[in-house]
């Protein structure tokens, strides 16, 4: 399905009217009353055909939004309401589908718009142009040359905040597809004397605030400035500030700007410098000095500042001042200087500070026109856009008034004359018949200022020209001769009479009835503006400079082309680049954006009637709209004519199959518009008056309605319809889900009776049937209770009988034996002896010994007396014999034993026993000791002759013969020695040749001492004062210390009838000569093995580890 297209009109939501060729009536108050409506309803802009008319609402307007330009985007421009961005649209669309160069024209008073309005156009281009980093960049240029032309060339007046003060024309460049390439600025008549001196109430060129405000702290001191405008003359104080405006930060954005646009660093900081360097000329002050010569000279009051301005320009100091005190004059090879008074030096310095800045800003338009300029060489395509100042009426007018007065006539001419071309083409295009039409040509007024002999400005050029004294006196006294007659000047010296008493007319003025009202001018200051005279003397001080940039903006200080000749005036300058520049528009088609300023207050929502009313008086735009309804007011192209009306018509709605044109011939047929009302052209209708489109609305608006009307009611009727039928459906639906929901109640209800009926009676039966059943049950329960009863009745009496009978019979039975014993024992007891029991007894016992023992007997142990077996008991009583038998067999078999022991083994036996008694339990050593047979000699001494001397030494028996070691009581270090023991002595000898030690009689032997453990440690003890004793107690060690020790006691014994003591304990003391040392016994550790180890802790402590 083909996407529907709403089609709109501009007649759509019209407030007032939208374009003025429909007003009706046409006259001045029915103009400025729809204006105002409009403006009322912030409708700022409205159409005069295809001119554009814009109020500045002084206010920012939610209108220029990119949702906007969307909106403009490709559309007809008589399709939406009236809009700058629709002008724009037409304009580039033509330039890029019809190859159709375009300049848009810009004009109205300073304040009403132009400059904002020439940006809304390049923005608007720029956002429906081609796309691309290199389309948008060369966009970004052409959008950013405008903040750094508004820095340089914008400043407040009471007019406007930002009011441009210097014509811009500026031509946009695209290729054959619509892409921009680059573009061409042209700069008109900067108005430099505002760098010296600017009006009450207004300021100087924006740059140089925002230089003071925003430059950083740094660059001002390179730029030897100071943070305070009062420090400089050139700055008018009253009005520093600029509400809304922030200087500091414009400054930043210009600086970016220009470095978008493409300035080098180095240009950037040379242009602040010039700029600079006039803002400080300001401050050079001069005092008169008298000359013996009578003549006034002038002298530089305060050098610092000229010193400063040289050092930041590279001139040297003297030159300039030279300059500022002497003008030379060079006249066919002659040279002569003259000194300058005071004020002639001011006036020179004030020349000085406008050029230097008039030619830095053409220096900017020239640098920025070489960064925009199209790259290619290919044919473009222009959009030209001119934002030229406008009209100016001041109470003081002047040169620059004039001159931009005049540039406005020239446009209004031009307008005039491309409206009037175009309305012509367009007639003829059509082929519709041409009525002429009247309108004031202002050609005449621009004949009187720009004529080549009797113009304005070729007086002017004559009287500047001319030798002799020339004030601007004398060029109004020629004024007043020749143009005395030309209505459109009037003066009071004129010889015309009407102004003679003119008071509102002073002497030094003269006034031109401009087509925009009369402008008054005053005469001082034109002779010198026109001449724009700047000494020699400067600009060669200038072109000395050593700074490139200020040399090169006065090449005509370069003595080597020193030019005679005097340099075209500024009037016949801008004549010049007027007269281009309109050569130029013409071969545009133009397209017109006429701004008006609704307030002198720049305030919003304030429309001043009678304002408006001069503006549109001197725009012409009656004219325009006059000039444009002249033959017939509105025109339309066939199709979208059709397509608004055809409802009127049976014949063309809702369909028309056929060509538009015959389409709207039958529809206007149809409606009996009278003939002579409009006019069929080749492709657009001519409609003569807006009476007759406006008939048409209403009856396009009464049929619509009527449309409307018929839509809903048939709307309305298929509503109610579908509803009714909906309805109904849903009633059918609902009934019988209510009937199926009755009924399925009502059978519920009956089943649940029927449950309940059913219930009872199952109820009722089932516990009938329990009764019946519990009632046979008991029956049953007590027929067998009574038999039961009856049958326990029976068996008990019957086991009454029985246990009766029973009883009798046992009865019976026992007399019966009684009775039988009693009459045995009567017959037999004369046959038994009294004693015959207890014989019988003892026979049995003694039958009962002899089976016992004679059992004994083959069961009888071994003769053994280690063996512990021994029969187990046969009877009872026999217990205590038993064991008493056990016993008596041990001994008898251990004396057995004893009998056939030797008495050398006896001897054994008895020292075994002995060493038993003395050390079982007691010393971990012993059980050891008990498997060994005590030998006692170990040492053959009477053999080995090594001992003969021993042998000789010892008379006695030798009892015990053994190497023991001897403990050394320093370092408990062993040493072998002889032990012997003798019935009388213990010796002990060494172990190599057998020589006696120590002899100790046995009865100085009081105790020995040894520990619990598994050591062969002893120490043998001596009485006290013996003999023996005073070397001190042996400490020995021996393999055989069991032996040793109990051969020792028994030997003591034997022989001195006393117990020998001895002691076991793991801590003895031991008497060492003189003193005692304790001896203990510690669980080792097993470093040495097996062998116990003994050590010398300290001089009371000999320490033995047992492993
Ligand atoms: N379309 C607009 N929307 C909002 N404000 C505008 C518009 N046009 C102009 N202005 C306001 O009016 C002021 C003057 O406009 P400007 O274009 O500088 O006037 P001109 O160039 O005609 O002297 C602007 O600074 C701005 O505040
Ligand atoms: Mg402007």
């Amino acid at each position: 399905m083909a996407k529907m297209e709403v089609k709109t009109s501009l007649l759509d939501d019209m407030i007032g009217v939208g374009d003025m060729v429909l007003l009706e009536p046409l006259n001045e108050d029915s103009f400025i009353n729809n204006l105002k409506k409009r403006f009322d309803h912030n409708e700022v802009y409205t159409y005069i055909g295809s001119v554009v008319i814009s109020i500045n609402p002084y206010r920012s307007l939610p209108i220029y939004t990119p949702e906007k330009v969307e909106e403009y985007r490709n559309r007809n421009f008589y399709e939406l309401s009236p809009h700058i961005f629709a002008l724009s649209d037409e304009a580039y669309r033509s330039l890029r589908d019809q190859d159709k160069d375009q300049c848009i024209l810009i004009t109205g008073e300073s304040g009403a718009g132009k400059t904002e309005a020439s940006k809304l156009v390049m923005s608007y281009v720029a956002a429906v142009c081609g796309k691309g980093a290199e389309v948008n960049q060369v966009k970004e240029q052409l959008l950013q040359s405008n903040p750094v032309l508004e820095a340089f060339g914008n400043a407040k007046t009471v007019r406007n905040d930002n009011s441009s003060r210097f014509g811009k024309y500026m031509d946009i460049e695209f290729d054959f597809k619509g892409d921009p390439l680059g573009g061409v600025i042209s700069n008109y008549l900067l108005e430099k004397s505002r760098v010296v001196k600017q009006p009450r109430g207004e300021r100087n060129f924006h740059i140089f605030y925002q230089i003071l405000s925003g430059a950083s702290e740094e660059f001002l001191c390179k730029l030897k400035l100071e943070r305070d405008f009062s420090r400089y003359n050139y700055l008018g104080l009253d009005s520093a500030k600029v509400n809304g405006v922030d200087d500091a930060s414009n400054f930043r954005t210009v600086r970016n700007a220009m470095q978008i646009v493409g300035f080098m660093d180095h240009e950037t900081q040379s242009v602040f410098e010039v700029v600079a360097a006039v803002l400080k000329l300001g401050n050079i002050e001069f005092k008169p000095e008298s000359r013996a010569n009578g003549l006034d000279e002038s002298k530089i009051k305060d050098k610092n500042e000229l010193k400063e301005i040289c050092e930041l320009t590279g001139i040297d100091q003297s030159v300039l001042e030279r300059a500022f005190s002497f003008r030379t004059v060079e006249a066919k090879q002659e040279k002569v200087s003259t000194t300058l008074n005071v004020a002639q030096a001011y006036y020179a310095r004030d020349a000085l500070a406008k050029n230097l800045y008039s030619r830095l800003f053409s220096w900017l338009v020239t640098r920025i026109n070489e960064s925009i300029k199209a790259q290619t060489k290919v044919r473009k395509k222009v959009m030209g856009v001119l934002d030229i100042y406008g009209f100016e009426i001041f109470e003081d007018n002047s040169f620059e008034q004039f001159i931009i007065n005049y540039c406005n006539e020239k446009l209004q001419q031009i307008f005039i004359e491309l409206t009037l071309k175009e309305e012509q083409e367009e007639y003829i295009r059509e082929g519709i018949e041409w009525t002429n039409i009247e309108y004031f040509n202002n050609a005449i007024i621009c004949d009187l200022i720009e004529n080549n002999q009797t113009g304005i400005l070729a007086m002017l050029d004559e009287e500047c020209l001319r030798p002799g004294t020339v004030t601007d006196d004398t060029f109004l006294e020629k004024l007043n001769q020749v143009c005395a007659t030309h209505q459109h000047f009037e003066s009071r010296m004129s010889k015309c009479s009407r102004f003679l008493n003119d008071t509102s007319l002073p002497h030094s003025c003269f006034r031109i009835q401009h087509y925009a009202g009369k402008v008054m001018y005053q005469v001082e200051g034109f002779v010198d503006k026109n001449n724009d005279l700047l000494y020699r003397d400067l600009s060669q001080a200038m072109w000395k400079a050593n700074h490139s940039l200020i040399k090169a903006l006065f090449p005509e200080g370069n003595p080597a082309k020193i030019n005679l000749k005097r340099p075209p005036t500024a009037g016949s300058q801008f004549k010049a680049s007027v007269a281009t520049l309109m050569k130029n528009l013409q071969t545009k088609n133009p397209n017109y954006i006429r701004c008006i300023k609704p307030n002198d207050k720049k305030a919003a929502h304030i429309f001043n009637d009678a304002l408006v009313c001069h503006q549109i008086r001197y725009l012409g735009l009656l004219e325009n709209v006059r000039v444009r309804r002249a033959g017939y007011a509105f025109r339309q192209a066939y199709e979208p004519c059709l397509e608004r009306y055809k409802m009127l018509c049976k014949q063309t709605w809702p369909h028309w199959r056929g060509p538009a044109r015959a389409g709207v011939e039958v529809l206007f047929d149809e409606l009996g518009i009278p003939e002579e009302e409009f006019s069929f052209g080749r492709s657009k209708i001519f409609i003569r008056n807006p009476r007759t489109l406006f008939k048409l609305e209403d009856l396009r608006k009464q049929r619509l309605e009527d449309l409307a009307t018929l839509i809903e009611k048939i709307y309305r009727g298929w509503k109610c319809r579908t509803r009714f039928l909906l309805m109904k459906k849903s009633q059918i639906v609902i009934a019988s889900w209510v009937r199926r929901h009755a009924q399925q109640k009502r059978y519920q209800k009956i089943k649940s009776s029927a449950i309940v009926v059913q219930s009872y009676i199952r109820g009722w039966k089932a516990r009938k049937l329990l009764r019946e059943l519990k009632h046979l049950k008991r029956c049953n329960e007590a027929a067998t209770i009574i038999a039961a009863y009856w049958h326990g009745t029976q068996a008990r009496r019957e086991l009454k009988r029985l246990k009766e009978e029973a009883r009798r019979k046992h009865a019976v039975a026992v007399i019966w034996a009684y009775w039988l014993g009693l009459k045995v024992r009567r017959e037999y007891r004369k046959y038994f002896r009294a004693n015959a029991g207890r014989k019988i007894y003892e026979f049995t016992l003694q039958r009962l010994m002899q089976k016992y023992f004679l059992e004994m007997k083959k069961k009888m142990p071994s003769l053994s007396p280690i063996d512990k077996n021994w029969p187990a008991r046969p009877y009872l009583f026999l217990d205590s014999t038993h064991k008493e038998l056990k016993r008596i067999f041990h001994l008898w078999r251990c004396k057995k034993y004893r009998d056939q022991f030797t008495d050398q083994q006896k001897l054994i036996y008895e020292e075994k026993l002995e060493a038993s008694e003395l050390f079982k339990d007691k010393k971990a050593l012993y059980p050891a000791s008990v498997g060994q047979p005590f030998q006692g000699a170990y040492l053959e001494i009477s053999e080995n002759p090594k001992y003969k001397k021993l042998k000789d030494a010892v008379d006695e028996k030798i009892i015990i013969a053994e190497v023991v070691n001897k403990i050394n009581r320093a370092n408990g270090k062993a040493t072998s020695r002889i032990f012997l023991l003798t019935k009388n002595n213990v010796l002990l000898a060494d172990q190599k040749n057998g020589t006696i030690k120590s002899e100790v009689p046995l009865g100085d032997v009081t105790k020995v001492s040894m520990s619990s453990q598994n050591d062969g440690f002893f120490a043998v003890h001596l009485k006290e004062g013996s003999e023996a004793a005073t070397k001190g107690d042996f400490l020995l060690s021996s393999d055989h210390l069991i032996e040793m020790a109990t051969k020792l006691y028994r030997t003591t014994l034997s022989q001195t009838k006393q117990k020998l003591n001895i002691e076991i304990s793991d801590e003895f003391l031991v008497q060492f000569k003189q003193d005692k040392v304790c001896v203990k016994f510690i669980q080792g550790s097993q470093k040495n093995g097996n062998i116990p180890t003994c050590k010398r802790k300290n001089n009371r402590l000999l320490e033995v580890a047992v492993p």
